[in-house]
């Protein structure tokens, strides 16, 4: 027993003895590392000025003197930015020229909101991206006044990209759509990019509308050629050699594209500036301008055909705005049922992933009907 107490007194001193050695090592580690940061601080100063080695020290991927990979491929942190549209397209535009990614790259769908205000609709599409993180990622464009206030909690926080004035059937749309692509681009493991509204709904679970996008061999861009909107005079001669009267396409502005066809898109300096200056209402530029550069550009990688539901039976010039009323399983079966599409050249009864246009009073009795009829 004695023995034993003694052991315990010798095993404590020689820890006692142990700690004031360690706390010189680190002491002495500590020391070191502040001569080399001075060390290199003076010498940056001296070479590159004060500023550098602010800016170097504020970029935390810099400020390890090894660069990694992981500082390339790392999406940014924050989606606020002070890049003008002229600096992001040019960032944006620059794709690696080797096909092979030399890591393992999980690629993931951007879905890109371009709203005026609050998207009412929400609460559904959190359900919908529940538990799918890593699969997606969210953008969205409003009118630069709007603050939108998502919870931390939310998919949609902070998922805001510096946005300017959009007009509806002006080139500024297209420019706001450019703008979600440039933003979603710079991350480097977006490979699909979808177009939505304040006013759309998601027709299929997570797992549907992902594979069904995912394994596709085209891009969905509604793309039609039709001769009598030519007749019509929204096609200017002076779009020529550029924009041909026979590439002029028009088609509904809510796209689903490849990483290929956004790149494309957004480093696009020939035809911009022609619909830019030619394509002026009645010609409505967010219709003509992606079908028509795209047609152009990549004509075997689009489906020509638009994956969003739309109600145009009733006359006029806007489609169908359904509320809370019109919320029927009626209505939901009517948007699933009798669809019969081409899908990698193979007919599917799935033709529309995505609904359009409801109303925030629609919410609560989509939120009832989704679990049934739209598997969310
Ligand atoms: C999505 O819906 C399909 C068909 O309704 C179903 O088979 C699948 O299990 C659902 N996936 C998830 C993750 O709920
Ligand atoms: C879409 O239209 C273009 C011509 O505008 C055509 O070359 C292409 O094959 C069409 N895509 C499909 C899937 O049919
Ligand atoms: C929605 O319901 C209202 C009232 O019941 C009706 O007047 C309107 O036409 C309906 N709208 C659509 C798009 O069905
Ligand atoms: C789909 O077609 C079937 C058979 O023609 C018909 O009975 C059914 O009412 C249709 N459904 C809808 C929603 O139009």
């Amino acid at each position: 027993m004695g023995n034993g107490k003694e052991f315990a007194v010798v095993h404590r001193t020689s820890q006692i003895r142990a700690s004031p050695n360690r706390l010189l090592h680190l002491l002495v580690l500590f020391l070191g590392l502040c001569f080399i940061f001075s060390v290199v601080s003076v010498y940056m100063i001296r070479h590159h000025g004060a500023n550098d080695v602010v800016a170097t020290l504020m970029q935390p991927c810099f400020e390890k003197e090894l660069v990694s990979l992981e500082c390339w491929i790392k999406p940014p942190s924050k989606l606020l930015h002070s890049m003008s549209d002229e600096e992001l397209f040019w960032r944006a535009s620059s794709p690696p020229r080797i096909k092979k990614y030399p890591f393992n790259r999980v690629p993931k769908i951007a879905f890109m909101f371009l709203t005026k205000g609050p998207l009412p609709l929400v609460p559904l599409w959190e359900r919908f991206f529940k538990e799918h993180s890593g699969l997606y990622e969210i953008y969205v464009h409003s009118l630069p006044s709007y603050q939108a206030d998502f919870p931390p909690t939310s998919a949609f926080y902070r998922r805001q990209i510096p946005s300017q004035v959009a007009k509806w059937g002006r080139m500024s749309i297209c420019d706001a759509e450019r703008r979600l692509l440039a933003n979603a681009l710079l991350d480097i493991n977006n490979e699909w990019f979808v177009l939505l509204s304040e006013s759309c709904i998601p027709l299929y679970n997570f797992s549907i509308i992902c594979n069904y996008i995912t394994k596709s061999k085209y891009s969905f861009v509604g793309a039609f050629d039709d001769p009598a909107l030519i007749r019509r005079g929204h096609y200017d001669e002076n779009m020529a050699p550029e924009v041909e009267i026979s590439q002029w396409r028009k088609g509904s502005q809510w796209f689903q594209i490849n990483r290929k066809l956004a790149l494309f898109i957004v480093a696009d300096t020939k035809f911009y500036p022609k619909f830019n200056e030619f394509c002026r209402p009645p010609c409505v530029g967010d219709e003509h301008y992606f079908p028509t550069v795209l047609t152009i550009q990549a004509p075997d990688l689009l489906a020509n055909r638009s994956i969003t539901w739309v109600d145009w039976s009733r006359e006029g010039a806007h489609p169908a705005t359904f509320g809370s009323t019109n919320i029927t399983e009626q209505l939901m079966k009517r948007m699933l049922e009798n669809n019969t599409c081409p899908y990698n050249n193979q007919p599917t009864s799935i033709c529309y992933l995505f609904a359009r246009k409801f109303a925030p009073s629609a919410l609560e009795p989509l939120f009832l009907l989704a679990p049934k009829y739209l598997g969310y």
